[in-house]
């Protein structure tokens, strides 16, 4: 019996030939995310058990996993979770898929509340999705209170299971709305990841098909980029507490629009840009004196 069936070795490499002839990126690397999920298999496993035989169970559900990948579903949707600032995450379609600069607001946030010396922070996080800035801030700051906000209640939905995964739900409350409609109190931070791809660049299925699989409402700033920032910044002066500071993300384009309109907005507030990894305009602080 055992013969008839491949070992891991072959179905890995099985795996990442139909990645590649598919054109997908990162075949490689993507054949070994998809086999480690569909066999449920650690990183060590992997490795250690390649000459094992793949029951036909876990082997079916390979093939299932690989030709979602080559329909260009995203990997992480495939396997329902993402990291993020080293935790895990559920991810399904009702959510986007958190890209890893994202992290570099939680960094800012953490290091103003170390610098003001907030000893309760209260952290607003509007536009939450799957919950990754509320949930690790809260997580990250055990005395921390954090509001989430979102228009979609399916996205509210796959925060909460976050928030109940990491152990973190006492201290998030989680409110259904348009940005900061029904919220209450003072902040002293303001998270936000807002839509910001350029409607004209989602009708592109070409560009990246994979955005096809993705929330609209979570990805769609309009036709400059601007819309959820034009409803955003002029809410933030009524939510923001004395020497309260926001970081909301941005990309190139919306990058100068965003900067002029928190500038007028906020006048007495610190407005600057800060750059990712690759060098790109990806979040705008605006900082109260604290
Ligand atoms: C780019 S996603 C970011 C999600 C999450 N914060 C993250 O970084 O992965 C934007 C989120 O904003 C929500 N959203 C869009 N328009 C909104 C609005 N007017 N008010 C509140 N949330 C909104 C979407 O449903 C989506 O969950």
């Amino acid at each position: 019996m055992q013969a008839d069936t491949s070992t891991i070795a072959e179905s890995l490499a099985n795996a990442r030939q139909s990645l590649e002839l598919n054109s997908i990126p990162d075949a490689a690397l993507e054949a070994r995310i998809l086999v480690r999920a569909a066999l449920d298999l650690s990183h060590a496993e992997l490795l250690t058990r390649s000459a094992s035989h793949v029951d036909s169970g876990a082997q079916l559900r390979l093939n299932e996993f690989i030709a979602r990948r080559v329909r260009r579903e995203p990997v992480q949707y495939i396997t329902g979770r993402i990291e993020f600032y080293g935790r895990d995450f559920v991810v399904d379609s009702r959510v986007l898929i958190t890209r890893p600069e994202t992290e570099l607001l939680v960094e800012q946030a953490l290091l103003r509340i170390l610098e003001c010396r907030i000893e309760k922070p209260r952290i607003l996080d509007v536009g939450t999705g799957s919950g990754v800035l509320a949930v690790t801030m809260a997580a990250e700051l055990p005395a921390a209170d954090v509001v989430a906000t979102d228009i979609s209640t399916e996205a509210l939905d796959v925060a909460q299971e976050n928030a109940r995964a990491l152990g973190v739900s006492d201290r998030i409350q989680f409110h259904h709305g348009s940005i900061t409609e029904g919220v209450t109190g003072l902040y002293d931070v303001v998270l936000s990841n807002p839509p910001y791809v350029l409607t004209r660049f989602l009708a592109d299925a070409e560009v990246q098909p994979e955005l096809v699989y993705e929330p609209q409402v979570a990805l769609d700033g309009g036709g400059d980029g601007m819309d959820v920032y034009r409803q955003l910044l002029p809410e933030l002066g009524a939510v923001m507490a004395d020497g309260g500071a926001a970081y909301i993300e941005i990309d190139p384009p919306v990058a100068e629009p965003c900067l002029d309109s928190a500038k007028r907005l906020m006048p007495t507030a610190a407005v600057s840009v800060l750059t990712d990894l690759s060098g790109l305009e990806r979040c705008m602080a605006i900082e109260l004196p604290c």
